[in-house]
């Protein structure tokens, strides 16, 4: 008990002598498979990348990251934080990155720097993803959320003025919605919501729902949200037709993307005291596709490592080896991007024009 006080007294004082530059004292995690940071490692579904050759260039290997390394939130984690802060606060806790929810160990003053709550295969609506079988949906996310809440309420001693301070400031990022479409409306040998919605009803029911998760955030305390498009998934490796993006697929994407970022435009003007950035994966991956040099990249129409043919198959194969240029590929499995990818689009988001992010970066929002 003691030594957590003493861990969580200094984690005060890092954050406040971070706070004169950019500043988030935390940084909450939700969504899917381009978010989780292992969540689905915990839980019975079959939704799970933590075997080789995911994470190969993660420093712990493979974690349940869908990668071969870092997160576009394990970067932004990063920048926020700032690097000298993180390291310090990182060796006292023992922990990189906002630790997975699911994991027993993440508890204490471990959740202060922020929990992730990300999971695999998960979407907005609560069926999403069923034939995995149990991954954790935006709605249970968020409540496990307001849990987290309760407790750091109870480590800052119940005090109301710190816990509003904090929860002003801390921030929420969310990229969720992929697989409202993957493993929900384009597969209708599995969902009837093809049958029951058009495309715009559908895109419309999803974002929707999003309003409803972020007022609930709102009314948590949160003031500070990202909320990221989804990216072009018709170009994916997993969704093309022959070598082209598959047209149809990314019509439907645009349609959601579209009402995703008026419901920003319009949460700025209502929810008083906040600050919500959409963040256009969308635009920021389209631009590395049409002109992939400048980046470094070469290979965009398959993924690096060894995928099994057929849409239902995504994953790396486990034990094959992937591709030893890996900065050379948008792709690392058929759907989900390279660390490489996953830098530009932190980077872009972070610090980039209202072109990539609307209407502020994520710079900006935490320095507020
Ligand atoms: C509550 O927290 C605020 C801000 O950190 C601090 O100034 C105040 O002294 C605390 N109140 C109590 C009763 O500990």
């Amino acid at each position: 008990m003691g030594f957590l006080y003493v861990v969580l007294i200094i984690y005060a004082t890092l954050v406040g002598k971070a706070s004169e530059s950019v500043s988030a004292p935390a940084m909450f995690v939700f969504g899917d498979s381009l978010a989780d940071s292992g969540n689905n490692n915990y839980i019975p579904t079959l939704a799970k990348s933590n075997y080789p050759p995911y994470g190969i260039d993660f420093p712990q290997g493979p974690t349940g990251r869908f990668s071969n390394g870092k997160l576009a939130v394990d970067l932004i984690d990063h920048y926020i934080k700032g690097r000298i802060t993180l390291c310090f606060v990182a060796e006292l806790l023992g922990l990189p990155y906002p630790p997975p929810y699911s994991d027993p160990s993440t508890n204490g003053p471990q959740m202060l720097p922020g929990v992730n709550y990300a999971s695999a295969a998960s979407g907005i609506l609560d069926d999403t993803g069923k034939q995995y079988m149990g991954p954790i949906p935006l709605s249970k996310q968020i409540n496990n959320f307001r849990e987290t809440a309760s407790r750091i309420f109870g480590l800052f001693g119940q005090n109301v003025t710190a816990m509003n301070d904090y929860m002003s400031r801390v921030l929420v990022i969310m990229s969720v919605g992929s697989n409202d479409y993957l493993n929900n409306y384009l597969r209708p040998d599995l969902y009837t919501t093809s049958t029951q919605y058009s495309p715009l009803a559908f895109s419309n029911l999803l974002v929707q729902q999003i309003g409803q998760q972020l007022l609930a955030l709102y009314n948590t305390g949160v003031r500070r949200f990202v909320v990221y498009s989804l990216g072009p998934i018709g170009c994916t490796p997993n969704q093309l037709v022959g070598q082209n993006c598959n047209d149809r697929v990314n019509q439907m994407v645009v349609l959601f993307n579209s009402a995703l970022r008026s419901l920003i435009i319009d949460l700025n003007l209502h929810f008083p005291g906040a600050n919500l950035a959409y963040g256009d994966v969308y635009g920021i991956v389209s631009d590395v596709l049409i002109n992939p040099t400048p980046y470094g990249f070469s290979v965009s129409i398959q993924g690096c490592c060894g995928v099994d043919t057929g849409r239902v198959q995504w994953n790396c194969i486990a034990g094959i080896a992937p591709c030893s240029n890996r900065n050379a590929y948008v792709f690392w499995d058929s759907l989900h991007p390279t660390e490489a990818l996953n830098r530009i689009i932190a980077q872009r988001s972070y610090a980039g024009p209202q072109s990539d992010i609307y209407p502020f970066n994520i710079q900006q929002l935490a320095s507020q």
